[in-house]
């Protein structure tokens, strides 16, 4: 056991990453094509989001057929065919009811698979890993395909410019798979947490069963997402640096040892102050934020993707883990990057 608080010991048999998978819709969106819409420019969105263009799914495409895709190249990063559970994390279901991983096992040909959703903000990929890692702790499960997958552009306002130069869309995968705890790809203790006085920072105020008695009352704009992004700003800095230092303490390494930060892409500041608060220099800490914006729960593995693709994790590296989103909701992770892991991209 930790005595780090909020942290969680998972017993003797870890979940090991055995498999990664990403996809990315085609359609890219530069700035200069949704400064037509909003009041904002190039420059503004660079300098203060670190956002040059982000990928846009086209209807019918929606959240299920991405997660479908990134899946399907975990399943073949691993050389798995099949799993016993999948957890998928997403904000944006295909719809309010039913959840979407059971219609995503079923494209998948997995059918009869235990599969549900997970709703943790930006925080969710982190948060179905961990729910992974407990099913596979008690035994309930030897492989778990965990996605991460987002059609934010539905909740996004194409006219606020508060969200919509943030947002993209996309979809990240990883197989997890009953291994010993201190095999290289083993997710090391985790350190999550919420704080819900702040659950209207970050939300869509239309459409859930709160605001039913006014349902065909709601402006449109209560159905998009809306958000206080200083104050959320403020919060993603202060969280990810505690949950970071925390987990790593928790796997027993000093910041000194961290040869990698992946952090949820939520702004190329946050990432910054993020590292320098930690003391992990700027270029130990990868970003694709530029070529596919904020991705909420498709970030961490997006990245985690992207960053192996370019050589960036290196077998042997200890990689430090962190995401933070809506909820308010966070979450930290260890684990050392195992060597023969390739991920598939489109
Ligand atoms: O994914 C997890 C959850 N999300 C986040 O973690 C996002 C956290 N928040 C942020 O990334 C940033 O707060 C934003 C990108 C949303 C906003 O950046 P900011 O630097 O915090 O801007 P601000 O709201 O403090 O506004 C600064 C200035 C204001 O102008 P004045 O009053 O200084 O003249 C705004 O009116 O920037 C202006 N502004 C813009 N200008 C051009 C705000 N949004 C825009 C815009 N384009 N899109």
């Amino acid at each position: 056991m930790t005595d780090t608080p909020g942290a969680t010991d998972r017993g003797r048999t870890a979940a090991v990453l055995t498999g990664l998978g990403a996809w990315l819709p085609p359609r890219r969106v530069p700035n200069s094509e949704l400064c037509t819409r909003i009041d904002s420019s190039d420059q503004w969105i660079r300098e203060r989001i670190g956002i040059a263009e982000r990928r846009i799914a086209e209807p019918p495409v929606a959240t299920g057929d991405m997660a479908v895709e990134a899946a399907a190249r975990a399943l073949a990063s691993a050389g798995a065919c099949g799993a016993d559970a999948l957890v998928l994390a997403t904000n944006t279901p295909d719809r309010p009811c039913p959840a979407t991983a059971p219609w995503v096992a079923h494209r998948l040909g997995l059918p009869a698979v235990a599969a549900f959703d997970v709703m943790a903000g930006c925080s969710g990929f982190l948060y179905a890993c961990t729910v992974a890692a407990g099913l596979i702790a008690a035994g309930t499960a030897q492989r778990v395909l965990v996605v991460g997958a987002e059609t934010m552009t539905s909740l996004v306002d194409p006219a606020d410019r508060a969200t919509a130069p943030i947002f993209g869309d996309g979809a990240g995968a990883a197989v997890l798979e009953a291994g010993p705890p201190h095999a290289e790809g083993a997710l090391g203790p985790v350190v999550w947490g919420s704080d819900g006085s702040l659950s209207d920072a970050i939300a869509v105020p239309a459409g859930g069963a709160r605001e039913r008695h006014r349902r065909h009352l709601a402006a449109p704009e209560e159905h998009f997402v809306q958000m206080r992004g200083n104050e959320v700003f403020r919060h993603a800095v202060r969280r990810m640096s505690a949950a970071a230092r925390q987990a790593a303490a928790a796997a027993g390494w000093g910041i000194g040892d961290v040869d990698r930060l992946i952090a949820h892409q939520a702004n190329q500041r946050i990432t910054a102050t993020v590292a320098d608060t930690l003391g992990i220099p700027a270029a130990h800490a990868p970003s694709n934020i530029a070529q596919v914006g904020n991705t909420a729960a498709a970030s961490v593995p997006l990245l985690l993707a992207h960053a192996a693709d370019q050589g960036e994790l290196k077998p042997g590296h200890k990689v430090l883990l962190v995401a933070f989103g809506s909820g308010l909701a966070w979450a930290a992770t260890t684990l050392v990057w195992p060597a023969g892991l390739s991920a598939r991209l489109p």
